[in-house]
């Protein structure tokens, strides 16, 4: 079965060029996912975004069966879930957590994530080309790039 890098986003992140573009820019779902199929090339992705933390859950489970890599930006849920990090412990391949901006900067309640203790790379504050990199990186680390 051929292997697919996945986009995964969470809650919000449909709105991505409208909401709050000073902190998360003008860019659109759309042309994130765009960009990243340039960097992924050969390789298929497969994007999805979900409002639910269930739907990020059984996503993550899709992924167990022809994902070659995860990039998850899980908004909001990043802060709160452990049924997130349940998911993607039972995942194998590589996980690049993605925050737009720089949570650091932020509110305190945003520099925990219960996400990062499985990530294998973390890319926060870079924008949008933060899952440009993130894919950059999964090919690297599965011997693609
Ligand atoms: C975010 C940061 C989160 O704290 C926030 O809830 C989001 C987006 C980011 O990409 O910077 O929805 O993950």
């Amino acid at each position: 079965m051929e292997k697919r890098i996945y986009i995964l986003n969470g809650p919000n992140l449909n709105l991505l060029g409208k909401r709050q573009p000073e902190i998360y820019g003008h860019e659109t779902l759309a042309d994130v996912v765009a960009a990243c199929a340039k960097v992924a090339g050969e390789v298929p992705v497969r994007d999805a975004q979900s409002n639910h933390e269930g739907g990020l859950v059984e996503l993550i489970h899709e992924a167990r069966e022809d994902g070659l890599g995860i990039v998850l930006n899980a908004g909001a849920y990043t802060h709160t879930s452990v049924a997130i990090l349940d998911a993607l412990n039972t995942f194998e391949g590589p996980v690049m957590e993605v925050h737009i901006s720089n949570v650091h900067q932020r509110e305190s309640f945003r520099h925990h994530s219960y996400i990062s203790a499985r990530a294998d790379g973390i890319i926060v504050g870079c924008g949008t080309q933060g899952y440009e990199l993130a894919v950059q990186r999964i090919l690297r680390m599965t011997g693609q790039g």
